[in-house]
């Protein structure tokens, strides 16, 4: 059975750092409250010369790298998300021709902040099939341009940044075991960014109204999150027979230190099974996960035979989970 191994990993984090105090400065809020109610105490935001296929290439430069794999040997890239350079094309095609990648065929995938799942369930069902040998796959945001900085609700949640693995076809007992991808579009509408789109095409009253900015209602999509982390991560479980004590490392989705500790406290995951980077980074969608496996990885956090599960959560609704033997 040919399975998908990623054989390395790299991140981007940009160099600014926006703390909760900053914060205070522009919008009605304090350091306690963010802490409190989210746990992050600070995240990163992209030079504005930066863009987000930069910090895509950046992070694919360091995976490939670790994996000793040429850009000219990959021939696929997936790049998951929300706040691509632009409309189209799509960012993935902007990192094959940086990477100079000629055999890839790329594209992105829109799936928020499951994106990078949903990205690598994509690559490693291509590697399972023998039509593509050598993926890169990417989680890369720049949610920083995609908020409303008037917005309290929304604007100290989220941060920038980008994380990439490399996947190879193996033959061996590990690599990924097995996804599981869900989706329920009936909640679009209290978690998304209104235009502009073909709905709501671009003015200037679109504008002076914020439309071009994320919305979300919050508690609502804090009961969904928690509810739909536990029962894909069960679900991963139980399709490859094994207790929640197998596992050597969960990596959640980081979008708030309330939803992992409810999803945490639901599945019975000891405190150091639980990957937790939130309060460095915020929330950065789609790159939360592979920004936080490359930290754990280059720490020399992990050992062959580890069994690590992946669980993400984002608009759409869109959920999923990736087990893992590393
Ligand atoms: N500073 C101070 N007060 C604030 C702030 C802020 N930054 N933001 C909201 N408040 C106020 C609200 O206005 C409200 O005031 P009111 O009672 O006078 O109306 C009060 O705090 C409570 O608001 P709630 O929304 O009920 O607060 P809650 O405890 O639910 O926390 C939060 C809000 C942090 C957004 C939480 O609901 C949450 O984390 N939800 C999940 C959202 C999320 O993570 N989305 C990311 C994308 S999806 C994903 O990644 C899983």
């Amino acid at each position: 059975m040919i399975r998908a191994r990623i054989t390395g990993t790299g991140s981007c984090i940009p160099e600014k750092v926006l703390t909760n105090k900053e914060i205070e400065e522009f919008v009605d809020t304090s350091d306690d409250w963010i802490v409190a109610r989210t746990g992050i105490r600070e995240r990163r935001i992209a030079a504005p010369e930066q863009n987000t296929s930069d910090l895509a290439l950046e992070a694919s430069r360091q995976a490939l790298e670790m994996a000793g794999v040429a850009p000219e040997e990959l021939d696929l890239i997936v790049v998951g998300t929300i706040t691509g350079d632009f409309p189209w094309p799509a960012t993935a095609c902007l990192v094959q021709a940086a990477l100079g990648a000629d055999r890839a065929f790329a594209y992105d995938v829109s799936a928020a902040c499951s994106g990078f799942v949903y990205s690598l369930d994509a690559a490693a069902a291509k590697i399972a099939t023998g039509s593509v040998k050598k993926a890169l796959v990417v989680g890369a945001e720049i949610l920083s341009r995609a908020i409303d900085w008037k917005d309290r609700n929304t604007c100290v949640l989220f941060g920038d940044g980008a994380g990439a693995v490399v996947l190879e076809a193996s033959e061996d007992d590990s690599g990924i075991l097995s996804t599981h991808l869900h989706s329920d579009g009936n909640y679009w509408e209290l978690l998304y960014q209104p235009g502009f789109g073909s709905r709501i095409p671009p003015s200037e009253q679109g504008l002076a109204d914020r439309v071009p900015y994320l919305k979300m209602q919050g508690n609502e999509v804090f009961k969904v999150a928690v509810r739909s982390l536990t029962d894909v991560s069960k679900e991963a479980l139980e399709a490859n027979n094994l207790q929640v004590d197998d596992l050597s490392l969960f990596i959640p989705h980081q979008a708030n230190i309330r939803i992992l500790e409810a999803t945490a406290k639901r599945l019975k995951l000891k405190e150091e099974q639980v990957y937790i980077n939130v309060d460095r980074f915020g929330n950065t969608s789609a790159a939360t996960i592979p920004m936080a496996l490359d930290e754990v990885h280059r720490a020399g956090g992990l050992k062959k035979g580890d069994l690590l599960l992946f669980a993400a959560f984002g608009g759409g609704f869109t959920w999923g989970s990736v087990l893992i033997r590393w």
